[in-house]
Protein backbone atom coordinates (compact mmCIF):
# COMPACT_ATOMS: atom_id res chain seq x y z
CA UNK A 1 0.00 0.00 0.00
CA UNK A 2 1.25 3.76 -0.81
CA UNK A 3 2.09 6.26 1.35
CA UNK A 4 -0.59 8.23 -0.48
CA UNK A 5 -2.82 5.80 -0.78
CA UNK A 6 -6.10 6.97 -2.40
CA UNK A 7 -5.58 11.06 -2.27
CA UNK A 8 -6.30 13.34 -4.43
CA UNK A 9 -3.73 15.43 -4.88
CA UNK A 10 -2.95 19.08 -7.12
CA UNK A 11 0.54 19.96 -8.35
CA UNK A 12 0.81 22.76 -9.89
CA UNK A 13 3.91 24.30 -12.25
CA UNK A 14 3.86 20.05 -12.91
CA UNK A 15 4.90 20.33 -16.56
CA UNK A 16 8.46 21.05 -15.19
CA UNK A 17 11.04 20.41 -12.88
CA UNK A 18 10.45 19.65 -9.30
CA UNK A 19 6.78 19.66 -9.50
CA UNK A 20 7.15 17.14 -12.63
CA UNK A 21 9.35 15.15 -10.25
CA UNK A 22 6.81 15.29 -7.54
CA UNK A 23 3.92 14.10 -9.50
CA UNK A 24 6.07 10.77 -10.10
CA UNK A 25 6.63 10.00 -6.73
CA UNK A 26 3.02 10.09 -5.50
CA UNK A 27 1.94 8.58 -8.51
CA UNK A 28 4.48 6.07 -7.26
CA UNK A 29 2.99 6.60 -3.59
CA UNK A 30 -1.29 5.29 -4.94
CA UNK A 31 -2.32 9.07 -5.12
CA UNK A 32 -4.42 10.73 -7.55
CA UNK A 33 -2.68 13.75 -9.19
CA UNK A 34 -3.69 17.07 -10.77
CA UNK A 35 -1.28 18.34 -12.72
CA UNK A 36 -1.69 22.05 -13.31
CA UNK A 37 0.45 23.95 -15.48
CA UNK A 38 0.12 26.78 -18.34
CA UNK A 39 2.14 24.81 -20.23
CA UNK A 40 -0.62 22.22 -21.82
CA UNK A 41 1.13 20.09 -23.97
CA UNK A 42 4.05 19.72 -21.26
CA UNK A 43 1.06 18.46 -19.22
CA UNK A 44 -0.17 16.22 -22.02
CA UNK A 45 3.78 14.38 -22.19
CA UNK A 46 3.66 14.63 -18.34
CA UNK A 47 0.56 12.49 -18.06
CA UNK A 48 1.05 10.60 -20.97
CA UNK A 49 3.64 9.33 -19.28
CA UNK A 50 2.50 8.93 -15.70
CA UNK A 51 -0.45 7.02 -16.61
CA UNK A 52 -4.33 6.77 -15.42
CA UNK A 53 -3.60 8.10 -12.17
CA UNK A 54 -3.17 11.54 -13.69
CA UNK A 55 -5.15 14.25 -14.85
CA UNK A 56 -3.95 17.36 -16.30
CA UNK A 57 -5.44 20.87 -15.37
CA UNK A 58 -4.41 23.19 -17.93
CA UNK A 59 -4.66 26.71 -16.03
CA UNK A 60 -2.82 30.19 -15.60
CA UNK A 61 -2.53 30.44 -11.91
CA UNK A 62 -2.18 34.46 -12.82
CA UNK A 63 -6.12 34.60 -13.86
CA UNK A 64 -8.25 33.75 -11.00
CA UNK A 65 -10.99 32.51 -13.29
CA UNK A 66 -8.76 29.29 -14.44
CA UNK A 67 -7.87 28.82 -10.95
CA UNK A 68 -11.43 28.40 -10.62
CA UNK A 69 -12.19 26.61 -12.80
CA UNK A 70 -9.24 23.82 -12.28
CA UNK A 71 -10.45 24.08 -8.68
CA UNK A 72 -13.99 23.24 -9.39
CA UNK A 73 -13.13 20.09 -11.85
CA UNK A 74 -11.26 18.59 -9.13
CA UNK A 75 -14.63 19.08 -6.66
CA UNK A 76 -16.67 17.98 -9.27
CA UNK A 77 -14.29 14.72 -10.40
CA UNK A 78 -13.70 13.70 -6.55
CA UNK A 79 -15.37 16.25 -3.88
CA UNK A 80 -12.23 16.76 -2.27
CA UNK A 81 -8.80 17.19 -2.45
CA UNK A 82 -6.24 16.16 -0.32
CA UNK A 83 -3.00 17.67 -0.84
CA UNK A 84 -2.15 20.76 -2.92
CA UNK A 85 1.36 21.28 -3.86
CA UNK A 86 2.68 24.56 -5.49
CA UNK A 87 5.33 24.82 -7.87
CA UNK A 88 4.34 26.98 -10.25
CA UNK A 89 6.65 29.89 -10.70
CA UNK A 90 8.78 32.26 -12.87
CA UNK A 91 12.36 33.92 -12.20
CA UNK A 92 13.15 36.64 -14.68
CA UNK A 93 17.27 35.71 -14.74
CA UNK A 94 18.99 38.43 -16.97
CA UNK A 95 15.41 40.60 -15.63
CA UNK A 96 15.51 40.66 -12.19
CA UNK A 97 17.54 43.17 -10.35
CA UNK A 98 18.39 45.19 -6.87
CA UNK A 99 15.39 47.57 -6.29
CA UNK A 100 17.13 50.51 -7.39
CA UNK A 101 17.58 49.41 -10.89
CA UNK A 102 14.14 47.07 -11.23
CA UNK A 103 11.98 47.85 -14.02
CA UNK A 104 8.42 47.19 -12.15
CA UNK A 105 6.45 45.20 -14.77
CA UNK A 106 9.84 42.62 -14.25
CA UNK A 107 8.65 42.98 -10.43
CA UNK A 108 4.97 42.85 -11.61
CA UNK A 109 5.50 39.65 -13.44
CA UNK A 110 7.28 37.57 -10.83
CA UNK A 111 4.72 38.22 -8.56
CA UNK A 112 1.73 37.90 -10.88
CA UNK A 113 2.73 34.00 -10.75
CA UNK A 114 4.99 33.50 -7.83
CA UNK A 115 3.02 35.53 -5.19
CA UNK A 116 -0.57 36.07 -6.49
CA UNK A 117 -0.61 32.66 -8.46
CA UNK A 118 -0.11 30.48 -5.01
CA UNK A 119 -2.32 33.01 -3.03
CA UNK A 120 -5.04 31.71 -5.48
CA UNK A 121 -4.22 28.57 -5.81
CA UNK A 122 -4.29 28.12 -2.31
CA UNK A 123 -7.84 30.48 -2.10
CA UNK A 124 -9.31 28.04 -4.14
CA UNK A 125 -7.56 24.64 -3.08
CA UNK A 126 -8.20 25.68 0.96
CA UNK A 127 -11.84 25.90 0.05
CA UNK A 128 -12.59 22.63 -1.71
CA UNK A 129 -10.30 21.14 1.83
CA UNK A 130 -12.95 22.88 3.91
CA UNK A 131 -16.12 22.01 1.85
CA UNK A 132 -15.08 18.52 1.99
CA UNK A 133 -14.51 18.26 5.53
CA UNK A 134 -11.18 15.80 5.58
CA UNK A 135 -8.72 18.45 6.31
CA UNK A 136 -5.41 18.21 3.68
CA UNK A 137 -1.78 19.45 3.54
CA UNK A 138 -0.83 22.41 1.70
CA UNK A 139 2.66 22.59 0.44
CA UNK A 140 4.67 25.47 -0.93
CA UNK A 141 7.46 25.35 -3.04
CA UNK A 142 9.69 28.50 -1.15
CA UNK A 143 12.97 29.30 -1.21
CA UNK A 144 16.69 30.14 0.78
CA UNK A 145 16.78 33.45 -1.89
CA UNK A 146 13.73 34.86 0.58
CA UNK A 147 15.52 34.09 3.84
CA UNK A 148 19.34 34.46 3.10
CA UNK A 149 21.79 36.35 0.93
CA UNK A 150 21.93 33.88 -1.80
CA UNK A 151 18.81 36.44 -3.08
CA UNK A 152 21.09 39.09 -3.44
CA UNK A 153 20.35 40.44 -6.48
CA UNK A 154 17.19 39.22 -7.30
CA UNK A 155 15.07 41.56 -5.48
CA UNK A 156 12.05 40.48 -7.24
CA UNK A 157 12.04 36.65 -7.05
CA UNK A 158 13.58 36.65 -3.36
CA UNK A 159 10.60 38.44 -1.94
CA UNK A 160 8.15 37.02 -3.72
CA UNK A 161 9.18 33.76 -2.34
CA UNK A 162 9.46 35.01 1.16
CA UNK A 163 5.77 36.52 0.25
CA UNK A 164 5.01 32.66 -0.08
CA UNK A 165 6.69 31.68 3.05
CA UNK A 166 5.32 34.16 4.64
CA UNK A 167 1.47 33.30 3.45
CA UNK A 168 2.53 29.75 3.99
CA UNK A 169 2.79 30.63 8.08
CA UNK A 170 -0.11 32.61 8.08
CA UNK A 171 -2.48 30.23 6.47
CA UNK A 172 -1.23 27.36 8.80
CA UNK A 173 -2.04 29.69 12.01
CA UNK A 174 -6.11 30.15 10.23
CA UNK A 175 -6.57 26.46 8.71
CA UNK A 176 -5.51 24.39 11.43
CA UNK A 177 -9.25 24.32 12.88
CA UNK A 178 -10.03 22.83 9.58
CA UNK A 179 -7.08 20.02 9.76
CA UNK A 180 -5.50 21.62 7.23
CA UNK A 181 -1.73 22.03 7.77
CA UNK A 182 0.38 24.14 5.73
CA UNK A 183 4.41 23.88 5.26
CA UNK A 184 6.55 24.87 2.75
CA UNK A 185 9.83 23.46 1.09
CA UNK A 186 12.15 25.15 0.78
CA UNK A 187 15.37 23.83 -2.00
CA UNK A 188 18.63 24.16 -2.98
CA UNK A 189 19.29 25.47 -6.19
CA UNK A 190 18.29 22.77 -8.53
CA UNK A 191 18.57 21.89 -11.79
CA UNK A 192 15.56 22.28 -13.69
CA UNK A 193 14.88 25.00 -16.93
CA UNK A 194 14.43 27.40 -13.98
CA UNK A 195 17.38 27.31 -13.22
CA UNK A 196 19.27 26.39 -16.58
CA UNK A 197 21.37 29.67 -17.33
CA UNK A 198 22.66 29.87 -14.11
CA UNK A 199 23.74 26.42 -13.76
CA UNK A 200 24.69 26.22 -17.36
CA UNK A 201 26.83 29.66 -16.91
CA UNK A 202 31.01 28.30 -16.29
CA UNK A 203 31.66 31.26 -14.14
CA UNK A 204 28.58 31.07 -12.03
CA UNK A 205 27.94 27.20 -11.44
CA UNK A 206 31.50 26.73 -9.99
CA UNK A 207 30.31 29.56 -6.94
CA UNK A 208 26.99 27.74 -6.88
CA UNK A 209 28.42 24.42 -6.22
CA UNK A 210 30.80 25.97 -3.42
CA UNK A 211 27.87 27.82 -1.68
CA UNK A 212 26.54 24.07 -1.42
CA UNK A 213 28.32 22.32 1.97
CA UNK A 214 26.93 19.28 0.57
CA UNK A 215 29.12 20.04 -2.54
CA UNK A 216 27.15 19.66 -5.34
CA UNK A 217 23.86 20.82 -7.04
CA UNK A 218 20.54 19.43 -6.52
CA UNK A 219 18.14 17.29 -8.95
CA UNK A 220 14.49 17.03 -8.75
CA UNK A 221 14.32 13.69 -7.11
CA UNK A 222 15.99 15.04 -3.88
CA UNK A 223 12.70 16.64 -3.17
CA UNK A 224 10.31 14.29 -4.08
CA UNK A 225 10.95 12.60 -0.59
CA UNK A 226 10.07 15.76 1.67
CA UNK A 227 7.07 16.15 -0.65
CA UNK A 228 5.48 12.41 0.02
CA UNK A 229 6.76 12.86 3.65
CA UNK A 230 4.19 16.18 3.76
CA UNK A 231 1.08 15.17 1.62
CA UNK A 232 1.41 12.07 3.76
CA UNK A 233 -0.50 11.53 7.11
CA UNK A 234 3.20 10.77 8.23
CA UNK A 235 3.54 14.35 9.00
CA UNK A 236 0.18 15.00 10.61
CA UNK A 237 1.84 16.93 13.20
CA UNK A 238 4.02 19.59 11.46
CA UNK A 239 1.70 22.60 10.49
CA UNK A 240 3.88 26.22 9.60
CA UNK A 241 7.21 25.08 9.07
CA UNK A 242 9.77 25.39 6.82
CA UNK A 243 11.63 22.22 5.53
CA UNK A 244 15.12 22.71 4.06
CA UNK A 245 16.73 20.30 1.84
CA UNK A 246 19.10 22.99 0.26
CA UNK A 247 22.37 21.10 0.37
CA UNK A 248 23.60 23.22 3.40
CA UNK A 249 23.11 26.48 1.51
CA UNK A 250 20.90 28.25 4.08
CA UNK A 251 23.66 27.45 6.48
CA UNK A 252 26.21 29.80 5.15
N1 LIG B 1 15.09 25.16 -9.28
C1 LIG B 1 15.57 25.72 -8.15
O1 LIG B 1 16.79 25.84 -7.95
C2 LIG B 1 14.63 26.21 -7.09
C3 LIG B 1 15.19 26.63 -5.88
C4 LIG B 1 14.35 27.10 -4.88
C5 LIG B 1 12.99 27.14 -5.09
N2 LIG B 1 12.48 26.73 -6.27
C6 LIG B 1 11.03 26.79 -6.45
O2 LIG B 1 10.56 25.50 -6.80
C7 LIG B 1 9.42 25.64 -7.66
C8 LIG B 1 9.60 24.82 -8.93
O3 LIG B 1 10.73 25.31 -9.61
P1 LIG B 1 11.37 24.56 -10.86
O4 LIG B 1 12.82 24.83 -10.79
O5 LIG B 1 10.89 23.17 -10.92
O6 LIG B 1 10.77 25.45 -12.06
P2 LIG B 1 10.47 25.10 -13.60
O7 LIG B 1 10.75 26.34 -14.36
O8 LIG B 1 11.14 23.85 -14.02
O9 LIG B 1 8.90 24.84 -13.59
C9 LIG B 1 8.00 25.88 -13.32
C10 LIG B 1 6.68 25.52 -13.96
O10 LIG B 1 5.76 26.57 -13.64
C11 LIG B 1 4.95 26.77 -14.77
N3 LIG B 1 4.35 28.10 -14.76
C12 LIG B 1 4.99 29.29 -14.87
N4 LIG B 1 4.09 30.30 -14.90
C13 LIG B 1 2.87 29.72 -14.80
C14 LIG B 1 1.55 30.23 -14.78
N5 LIG B 1 1.30 31.54 -14.89
N6 LIG B 1 0.53 29.36 -14.65
C15 LIG B 1 0.76 28.03 -14.56
N7 LIG B 1 1.98 27.49 -14.59
C16 LIG B 1 3.03 28.33 -14.71
C17 LIG B 1 5.89 26.60 -15.97
O11 LIG B 1 5.16 26.33 -17.15
C18 LIG B 1 6.74 25.43 -15.50
O12 LIG B 1 6.22 24.19 -15.94
C19 LIG B 1 9.26 27.13 -7.90
O13 LIG B 1 8.29 27.63 -7.00
C20 LIG B 1 10.62 27.71 -7.57
O14 LIG B 1 10.53 29.05 -7.15
C21 LIG B 1 13.27 26.26 -7.29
Amino acid sequence: MGRLEGKVTVITGAASGIARAAAGAFVQEGALVGLLDRNADGLDAVAAELGERTFPLPTDVTDEASVAAAFDQVRQAYGRLDCLYTCAAVQLIGEDAPVHELDTEVWDRTYAVNSRGVFLCCKYGARLMIDAGNGGSIINAGSPTGLTMSGAGWHAYSSSKASVMGLTRVMAADLAQYGIRCNSIVPGSITTPLTKALHDDPVQRPKLEAAHPIGRLGLPEDLTGIAVFLASDESKFATGSLFFVDGGISVR
